[in-house]
C-alpha cells in the first residue's frame, strides 16, 4: 500500500504532528510499560494517508514488542483470525487491523473474545459432532485502523480503550515532514520549497512524502544538488497539482459538479459516475478534503459546490435562486 517503509518514523518523538493525540498516546504508553501490562486495544479512525498505521508500528517500537499486520479483507472466515491469533503472536505484541470496518462478520464475533477474555473459540468439526474447543491467547494489543469509523459496530467500538481520530496536518506540519525525510535522503531542500511541497499536499503526510520524491526527481534530473523553490513549483505543476493542492481529479470532480449538474444538489452516486470514480472512493478519499477546504458541501439534498468552487476553477459564481439548500425535498 504505502512505500515509505525506510523513511517511517520508528519513535512518538520522530512523528510529526498530531500533538495532542502524541500526548495522550505517550501517556498510555508510560502507564502500561511502567504496569507491565499490554496496551488497552486502540482503535485509530480518520482520512487516508494521515499515518494510522505508522502509529501502529510505532506503539509497537515504543512498547519493545513485535507487531503482526493484516488487513480487514484478508481475514474472511474465523479460521484465519483463529490462525493469526494463535501461531503469530506473542506476549504484549500488537496486531494492527487496517481497514478494520471490513472485518467480516462472523470473525468479528470470534474477536470479541480475543478482545476481551485473550480467548478464542475453535469450532472442530462439523454437523452434530461438531465441538468448540477454548484456547488461551497471549494478551496482545488490538491496533485497528479505518477510514469509516461509522461502520464499526458498537459492539465492536465498545472493545476499544483507546479511540483517537488523526486530523489534517498544518501546511508547516507537512513541510517538517518533507524536511525530514530529505535528510534521511541525504539532499538538502530550501525552506520555501519544503512549504511549498506542505501547501500543495491536501493535508496529507502520505501525499506530501510522495511529492517530495517526484520534485526530488525533478532537482536530481536538472543537476541541482538542493531542492529549490523554483524547481519544487515547476515540477508540481508538471504533476498537475494546483497552487491550493488540488489534482486533476479533484478539479474534475468539481468541474463535473459545476459543468454537469448546475453547481448541485446532486446525489454522491450520480456524482461518482459523472467522474468513472466508485463511490467508496469519491466519499472516502476525495470529499473529505473539499469539503474540508470548503470546495464542496454535503447537503440533504445531496453534493454542492460552493463560491469558493466556481472562483477556483474559473468560472463565474451566481448564486442560485432555488430554495434554501438545506430545507427537505418535502418543503
Ligand atoms: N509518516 C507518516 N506519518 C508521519 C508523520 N506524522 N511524521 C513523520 N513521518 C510520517
Amino acid at each position: 500500500m504505502d512505500n515509505d517503509g525506510p523513511l517511517r518514523p520508528r519513535s512518538l518523538a520522530e512523528y510529526v504532528g498530531q500533538k495532542k493525540l502524541k500526548e495522550k498516546l505517550s501517556v498510555y504508553l508510560e502507564a502500561a510499560k511502567s504496569r507491565r501490562e499490554a496496551l488497552d486495544h486502540v482503535l485509530f479512525y480518520g482520512p487516508p494517508g494521515l499515518g494510522k498505521t505508522t502509529l501502529a508500528h510505532i506503539i509497537a517500537f515504543e512498547l519493545g514488542v513485535g507487531i503482526r499486520v493484516t488487513s480487514g479483507p484478508a481475514i474472511e472466515k474465523p479460521g484465519d483470525l483463529a490462525a493469526i491469533l494463535t501461531n503469530a503472536l506473542e506476549e504484549g505484541d500488537v496486531l494492527f487491523i487496517d481497514e478494520i470496518h471490513r472485518l467480516g462478520r462472523v470473525a468479528e464475533e470470534h474477536l470479541y473474545p480475543a478482545m476481551e477474555d485473550f480467548k478464542i473459540d475453535i469450532v472442530l468439526g462439523q454437523g452434530p459432532a461438531a465441538r468448540t474447543i477454548r484456547l488461551d491467547l497471549p494478551r496482545f494489543t488490538l491496533v485497528g485502523a479505518t477510514t469509516r469509523p461509522g461502520l464499526i459496530t458498537g459492539p465492536m467500538r465498545s472493545r476499544f480503550g483507546i479511540i483517537e481520530h488523526l486530523e489534517y496536518y498544518s501546511d508547516e506540519e507537512l513541510a517538517e515532514g518533507v524536511t525530514r525525510d530529505t535528510r534521511l535522503l541525504g539532499v538538502g531542500i530550501d525552506p520555501a520549497a519544503a512549504l511549498e511541497i506542505g501547501r500543495r499536499a491536501r493535508g496529507t503526510m502520505r501525499i506530501a512524502k510522495r511529492l517530495l520524491r517526484r520534485v526530488r526527481d525533478y532537482a536530481e534530473v536538472a543537476g541541482e544538488g538542493e531542492v529549490t523553490l523554483a524547481r519544487a513549483r515547476y515540477a508540481l505543476d508538471e504533476l498537475g497539482i494546483d497552487a491550493l493542492g488540488l489534482d486533476h481529479r479533484d478539479r474534475a470532480i468539481i468541474t463535473a459538479l459545476i459543468g454537469k449538474f448546475a453547481g448541485g444538489p446532486v446525489g454522491l452516486d450520480t456524482l461518482a459516475t459523472a467522474v468513472s470514480e466508485d463511490r467508496a472512493t469519491l466519499e472516502e478519499v476525495y470529499e473529505p478534503y473539499l469539503i474540508q477546504r470548503g470546495f464542496i458541501q454535503r447537503t440533504p439534498r445531496g453534493r454542492v459546490a460552493t463560491e469558493r468552487a466556481y472562483l477556483h476553477l474559473g468560472y463565474p459564481y451566481l448564486p442560485q435562486p432555488q430554495q434554501s439548500l438545506f430545507s427537505s425535498a418535502e418543503e
